[in-house]
């Protein structure tokens, strides 16, 4: 899941290269390179392993200058992590560069002909195919010449290609992995995501599966790869640069977990209209779900656990049953599909490869398909039959928060719409949960106004290198979610299970060396949690305990306890129950130096199978 960042105009293209990049580091930051056309209409490319601070060290004294060019910063799939392997790639007469976001496939098949006509590889990638292809293919238009070589290109890709041959124009194509062109007077953009352009325009066209767009600083041409014309429409962007900032927080996603009662304010406001939930603009058909049989809900990461939480919430309240999946593995798996289900794909960035081949593989087989989404514009938020917007703004830390709060708040806001529309929920029922959830917010920041409570209790317990999260019903998908978060955030191996499941085989894990975390709320299963932490210290394992206020019989037998507010509607503690999680996993990584809103590894959109 590669950053791509392009440029053509009349300023210096560098800095522009360098800050989209800045900007794209979350994506993928194991290489960097920029491919720049210099004054001399020659091809200058400059490209490292690891940070884009390696980068800006190795042009520090050179005198590259430029006003069309292309950056990339890297997720390594094929070819490890070095100055080698990093992009741009370039062709044997050096006159063509590229940058690319995806997998070639069937690079083996092509590198074997290419080879057959004397082209040598320099490095072990799958991209650098495509510009040796290119080369081959190319008689006097760039344009043509891509187009005929995505034609033996099979996988995904996000590639920018400029060539010392055409100097005013940038080739840009896309099939499986994101791309959007920004326009700009008398200059344009090209960038993976909206949080690059930010800083430039709010002015953007989103490439379509398997189009191609050639830009020159005044115009965007699009075809596909049959050549046929392909008008599309400028889609106005109502995010700021700023808000891609990180406004005084030491990181991202400290901040993104602070925006959590926001990201809630946001949501309440537009979907609550005189205390009940109008989600009359999803145009769902009041009569097919009343006839809904079933629901599917398919993710993957955090968003396979706001998933999770859907299946409890909307089983409890709308008494639809559902069934939740691993995108990755719904999409090999045998559907057992119908016109009476509602398929729901849950992603922050509308651009996971598995949720939207998962999605794909739905359309046409049930009712229709719902998206809860967060980036507007993104391949599933235009491919879906249905869009439900989080509303969570620019999601820049890896490790995902706001997004979070906004997939359960749509769960729950959703769950009301179904209970009600198949009257399986009173009008005081829905009133009082909403009542209920307005409070949630304030809620939030007082938990936020204990940060440091948490932060001391994480410098007590960040020397274990093993973590068991237990909970119990609704809970259950916050322990794996804040077990995912410590994992992915500090590299400590964390577990999650059902508390109940514990004697089943985790408990032989536990021992002084081994700490617990457990969520025993004031809910219907408090008493079984009681028992389940007992039977824990019994081991001599430490237990960190996440309980409601005022429940000092919990004091007695946990080793730590962080109180959250009490809520009148158990079902609606994952929404609270997560925060601390979250800022336990942040301080444990900050605390043991861990790059918070970059951990290894990781990227921020899994764009590829
Ligand atoms: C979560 O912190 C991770 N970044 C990851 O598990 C993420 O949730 C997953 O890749 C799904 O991403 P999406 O919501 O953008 O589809």
């Amino acid at each position: 899941m590669c950053g791509i960042i392009g440029y053509i105009g009349n300023k210096n293209v560098l800095p522009i290269l360098i800050q989209g990049l800045k900007k794209l580091e979350y994506r993928g930051y194991d290489s960097v390179g920029i491919a720049i056309l210099d004054k001399n209409n020659g091809i200058q490319i400059e490209k490292c392993r690891g940070r884009i601070k390696n980068l800006e060290e190795l042009i520090k004294n050179t005198d590259i200058e430029g006003t069309i060019g292309l950056g990339h910063t890297r997720w390594a799939t094929h070819g490890s992590p070095n100055d080698i392997n990093a992009h741009p790639h370039f062709s044997k007469s050096g006159e063509i560069a590229i940058v690319h976001n995806g997998i070639i496939e069937n690079y083996l098949a092509i590198k074997d002909i290419l080879l057959s006509y004397g082209y040598q590889f320099i490095s072990d990638t799958d991209t650098e195919v495509l510009p040796h292809l290119i080369q081959h293919n190319y008689q006097g238009d760039l344009t043509e010449a891509v187009k005929k070589s995505l034609k033996m290109a099979k996988g995904s890709y996000a590639i920018g290609v400029i060539s010392s041959k055409e100097p005013n124009k940038i080739v840009a194509a896309k099939s499986g992995s994101p791309l959007v062109i920004g326009i700009g007077e008398k200059e344009m953009y090209l960038a993976s995501d909206i949080p690059a352009l930010l800083n430039y325009t709010k002015k953007v066209i989103f490439l379509g599966e398997n189009e191609i767009a050639t830009i020159d600083k005044n115009d965007v041409h699009i075809i596909n790869l049959e050549g046929e014309e392909i008008k599309k429409k400028i889609i106005y962007i109502d995010w700021d640069a700023e808000m891609a900032e990180k406004g005084g927080y030491k990181h991202y996603m400290l901040k993104e977990i602070y925006q959590q009662p926001l990201v809630l304010r946001e949501n309440l406001e537009k979907y609550i209209n005189l205390g009940k939930v109008n989600l009359s603009y999803l145009q769902l058909a009041q009569k097919e779900v009343i006839s809904l049989e079933k629901i599917h809900i398919i993710a993957c990461g955090t968003a396979s656990y706001a998933a999770l939480v859907g299946k409890y919430i909307i089983e409890s309240i709308a008494g639809i049953p559902v069934e939740v999946d691993y995108a990755s593995e719904f999409r090999y798996k045998t559907k057992l599909l119908n016109k009476k289900t509602l398929a729901i794909v849950i992603s922050q960035s509308g651009e996971t490869a598995d949720t939207i081949a998962a999605m794909h593989s739905c359309q046409g087989k049930v009712w229709t398909t719902l998206a809860i989404v967060n980036v507007r514009g993104s391949t599933i938020s235009r491919e879906a039959d249905h869009v439900m917007y989080i509303n969570a703004g620019p999601e820049i830390g890896v490790a995902s928060t706001k997004a979070f709060i906004g997939q359960l708040i749509s769960l729950y806001l959703l769950a009301i719409f179904l209970g009600k529309t198949k009257n399986k929920l009173s009008e005081q029922d829905e009133k009082e949960i909403i009542i209920e959830i307005s409070r949630i917010p304030q809620k939030i920041e007082t938990i936020l106004y204990q940060n440091d409570k948490i932060e001391s209790i994480a410098n007590q317990f960040s020397k274990y290198q093993h973590f068991l999260y237990l909970a119990r019903d609704v809970n259950f998908p916050i322990a794996l979610e804040g077990a995912l978060k410590l994992k992915e955030i500090s590299y400590i191996h964390a577990e999650a299970y059902p508390a109940g499941e514990m004697k089943h085989g985790p408990i032989a894990l536990l021992d002084d060396n081994f700490p617990v975390v457990a969520i025993a709320l004031r809910d219907k299963v408090y008493d079984k949690m009681i028992n389940n932490i007992k039977e824990v210290t019994t081991r001599e394992a430490k237990v960190i305990v996440l309980a409601t206020e005022g429940d000092e019989q919990i004091a007695k037998i946990g080793d730590k306890v962080f109180y959250i507010p009490e809520i009148s509607i158990p079902i609606l503690y994952p929404l609270l129950s997560v925060v601390p999680l979250q800022l336990f996993a942040y301080h444990i990584a900050n605390i043991l130096g861990r790059d918070v809103d970059k951990p290894r590894n990781l990227a921020k959109s899994v764009t590829v199978e």
